[in-house]
């Protein structure tokens, strides 16, 4: 089944068959951010926006995102730019092996949409999907934390 959606702003088009996952239809579009760490549902590495709010893209039929706008982390950066979470990830030593980074990126910016100041314990529960193995969840708290401030600086808040 034909499907055309926009993926970090540039239309794309894919053929999946109907239990295609949009995770594996990204990656063999080259959007190689998304990650398969599970393939289950449970780990949180290949999280995607779609249309605006963060989903485990191995958990989305890809034929059933006729139309749909995805970001994903390539679509972060702005003219060559770190988006502020990107930037407070590295900042923060909170990249380590990185496999879960990506995911952490889209989530948090989910979050950060809806919840501009969130406390640590709401992102706590927002994570609460996002396994890290190496750096352990501080790290990535303390990112966080320092996005929504750069965030809120930036739009004069
Ligand atoms: S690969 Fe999708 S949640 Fe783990
Ligand atoms: S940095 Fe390695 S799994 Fe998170």
């Amino acid at each position: 089944m034909k499907v055309t959606f926009i993926v970090n702003g540039v239309e794309r088009q894919a053929d999946p068959s109907p239990g295609t996952s949009l995770m594996d239809v990204l990656r063999g579009l080259g959007v190689t951010s998304v990650k398969n760490g599970c393939d289950n549902g449970d780990c949180g590495s290949c999280a995607v926006l779609l249309n605006g709010r963060a989903v485990n893209a191995c958990l989305v039929f890809a034929a059933r995102c006729g139309g749909a706008e995805i970001t994903t982390l390539e679509g972060m950066a702005s003219e060559g730019a770190l988006h502020a979470l990107q930037a407070s990830m590295l900042e923060t030593g909170a990249v380590q092996c990185g496999f879960c980074t990506p995911g952490i990126v889209m989530t948090a910016a989910d979050l950060l949409g809806r919840i501009p100041s969130p406390t640590d314990r709401q992102i706590d529960e927002a994570m609460a999907g996002n396994f890290c193995r190496c750096t352990g969840y501080t790290k990535p708290r303390q990112a966080i934390q320092a996005a929504a401030e750069m965030l809120k600086e930036a739009s004069g808040d």
